[in-house]
């Protein structure tokens, strides 16, 4: 299996992402960071043990991560993900005590533990953590195997008209973490507006009848409502699992190789991910964004990971 840190902020999305991580038997959960976003850092701290309850992970640390952005104030989602970040379901007590770690140096410390090429980052939220930790240790850049994140978009923004949300909150971590040379796959909006909780998605969910699975619909009819009202979806789109799904099977998603940069000087552009797709990318070029989105594989892979889960 590869193995993986998720750096999130659950988060709705962030919350099925850890648990097709957790199911899928071609991942393992290394480590789990939470950063400051969705909600505050309690606050996804919080629901990311939670999280771990309802699906049965244990032996995995968890850490918490940075309070807020490295220069900007802090700024949460409550239009999507309700005032605990994490609303719909009712959320078990935590049984999981959490590292004395903070997030930055349980990455650290987990990727210059192992083999150079052996760990994944899989951040799902702001870059705050994972810019923080190449500042601390900069080695860290060529020991990992890559990172493939849930953030921006090349033609898409959805918390301003040009910005995704993960990289608007810090646009200074983004910059930092795009502009390492390591191998980084862009999981962008482009990509994850495909992947659309459908009524056929919540009766395939509901189908697995265990409380994990229970659990997720609670969550996708929560964000069903939230992204109609704030944003005019027709069906919610689930984002961070789909940087995961990329990692368990690389042709759920195509990808094209571009140069990445993001935008910290524009006034309508702030936190922009600017790609350049003037071809071909140069030889030297170790970025990529995702493209298209398998929607039957990817969704198939979270129905068989609460399969596989069950009832723990
Ligand atoms: C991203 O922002 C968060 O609200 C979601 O969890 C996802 O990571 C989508 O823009
Ligand atoms: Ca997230």
């Amino acid at each position: 299996p590869t193995k993986i840190i998720l750096d999130c902020d659950p988060g709705h999305d962030d919350a099925i992402a850890l648990l097709l991580a957790h199911g899928n038997p071609q991942i393992e959960l290394v480590a789990v960071t939470t950063v400051m976003g969705n909600q505050t850092l309690a606050k996804v701290t919080r629901n990311a043990l939670s999280v771990a309850r309802v699906a049965g992970i244990t032996g995995v640390p968890f850490a918490a991560g940075c309070e807020r952005p490295l220069v900007r104030q802090i700024e949460t989602a409550p239009t999507i993900h309700g005032e605990s970040g994490l609303d719909g379901p009712v959320l078990p007590e935590p049984s999981l005590e959490l590292d004395h770690r903070h997030a930055v140096d349980l990455i650290i410390d987990t990727i210059m533990a192992h083999e150079p090429g052996e760990i994944t980052l899989v951040p799902t939220g702001a870059l705050t953590n994972i810019a923080l930790a190449v500042r601390k240790e900069p080695r860290i850049v060529e020991r990992v195997k890559q990172v493939v994140l849930m953030g921006g978009g090349y033609h898409v923004g959805n918390w301003s008209a040009t910005a995704e949300f993960n990289i608007v909150i810090d646009p200074e971590a983004a910059h930092i973490v795009f502009n390492e040379k390591w191998p980084l796959t862009m999981i962008g909006l482009d990509l994850t507006h495909q992947a659309l909780a459908t009524p056929d998605v919540a009766r395939r969910i509901a189908a697995v009848g265990t409380a994990p699975a229970r659990f997720v619909g609670e969550l996708l009819a929560f964000f069903a409502e939230t992204y109609k009202d704030a944003q005019g979806f027709d069906y919610p789109p689930v984002h961070d699992p789909c940087a995961v799904a990329f990692v368990i099977d690389p042709s759920v998603i195509t990808v094209r190789k571009a140069p990445l940069d993001v935008e910290l000087a524009g006034t309508l552009t702030l936190g922009m991910t600017v790609a350049d797709f003037r071809a071909p990318a140069p030889a030297d070029c170790t970025t990529q964004v995702a493209v298209d989105l398998d929607h039957e594989k990817f969704w198939a892979l979270i129905v068989d990971a609460l399969e596989r889960i069950g009832d723990p």
